[in-house]
């Protein structure tokens, strides 16, 4: 199994049917069917992201319990545990559960006891909050401080939902809180937004990786200057396609990130509604993308490189990754 990183994950987009249901019944939450197998079926043509964002947010109702967020999250660790994940780094949005009445310490206290299971365990896991953009800034400032009281919980910023007409430029001010507080910060850019989202998440939010990035290669000074800094791209190819991003996945830009020096990554985003987790997306790299051993171990590499983690662990698993290219 190719040992990676995982950098882009939404925690709520891997709540797989069966767990949906499962929640739904134990909190008396109503669902447009009790079949996983349905439920599962309606995931398979999304119009675009926003689609996909109104299924996604309706499920999150059935999230009520600091054991249903542990659930969650513990079903996630242990997936990903098995198919080669060292480190995760897990987007949660606190704003949807918060307007669905839930506080802040049952969302924390519950991921919180599952990543640190996971740790005991021997996979390396943290916490990223993210803004909704489709709130705006105020909204994101508000949830920042409201969050600060459990900043032992998560690690850094992010930036998620609907991107078209939400620049980042609206929440300069919610990423300069997290960088005073000594926050890492990301941000969704370029998923359905064009370049000029990726650049506003750099020279505005001062953002570390860019989740995304696809639409960054229609501008080649922007090329240029991601490799030139090394910028890490969190990609997610089964995502691109599930959300019309891209026609189909052998038309994928994965490839071509590589072959322009990019510090590109394989995510998988939301696993429960694109078809699978990393090692499935793996899998489609190698199948339709015919992406070799060599690739798929510099995009190893580079989730190492770009991972939130101190030198000893990175070189520890960069070392891995060579292993596993030299058993091949
Ligand atoms: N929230 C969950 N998945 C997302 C995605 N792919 N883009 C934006 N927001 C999201
Ligand atoms: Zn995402």
């Amino acid at each position: 199994m190719l040992p990676l990183a995982e950098l882009h994950l939404h925690i709520e987009g891997t709540l797989e049917a069966d767990l949906l249901v499962r929640l739904a019944r134990r909190n008396g939450v109503p669902l447009p069917s009790e079949d996983p197998a349905e439920l599962t079926a309606r995931y398979a043509d999304f119009a675009d992201l926003q689609a996909f964002l109104d299924v996604y947010y309706a499920n999150l109702a059935v999230l009520r319990t600091e054991e249903d967020f542990h659930d969650l999250a513990a079903a996630y660790l242990s997936r990903a545990a098995a198919a080669g994940v060292r480190r995760a780094e897990i987007f949660c949005d606190p704003q949807t559960h918060l307007a669905n009445g839930v506080p802040l310490e049952v969302v924390f206290g519950g991921l919180g006891a599952a990543l640190a299971d996971a740790r005991s365990a021997g996979l390396s896991a943290d916490l990223l909050v993210c803004f909704l953009r489709d709130l705006g800034g105020e909204a994101a400032e508000d949830l920042l401080r409201r969050a600060l009281p459990f900043r032992e919980h998560f690690i850094g910023v992010g930036l998620d939902s609907a991107e078209v007409g939400w620049p980042p430029r609206l929440f300069a001010k919610a990423y300069d809180m997290a960088a005073v507080e000594g926050l890492h910060r990301v941000a969704h850019a370029g998923e359905e937004g064009g370049p000029e989202y990726v650049r506003e998440a750099l020279d505005v939010l001062g953002v570390e990786r860019i989740d995304h990035g696809n639409r960054a290669l229609e501008d080649p000074d922007l090329v240029r200057r991601l490799r030139d800094e090394r910028v890490p791209l969190t990609v997610c190819p089964l995502s691109n396609v599930a959300l019309k991003g891209v026609p189909r996945i052998e038309d994928h830009p994965l490839p071509r990130m590589l072959e322009l020096g990019l510090v590109a990554t394989v995510n998988s985003d939301d696993p429960a509604y694109f078809g699978g987790g990393i090692d499935v997306v793996v899998a489609a790299l190698r199948s339709a993308l015919e992406m070799s051993d060599d690739d798929l171990a510099a995009l190893a590499a580079n989730s190492f490189e770009a991972a939130f983690v101190d030198g000893p662990e990175r070189a520890r698993w960069t070392a891995e990754v060579r292993a596993w290219r030299a058993r091949r």
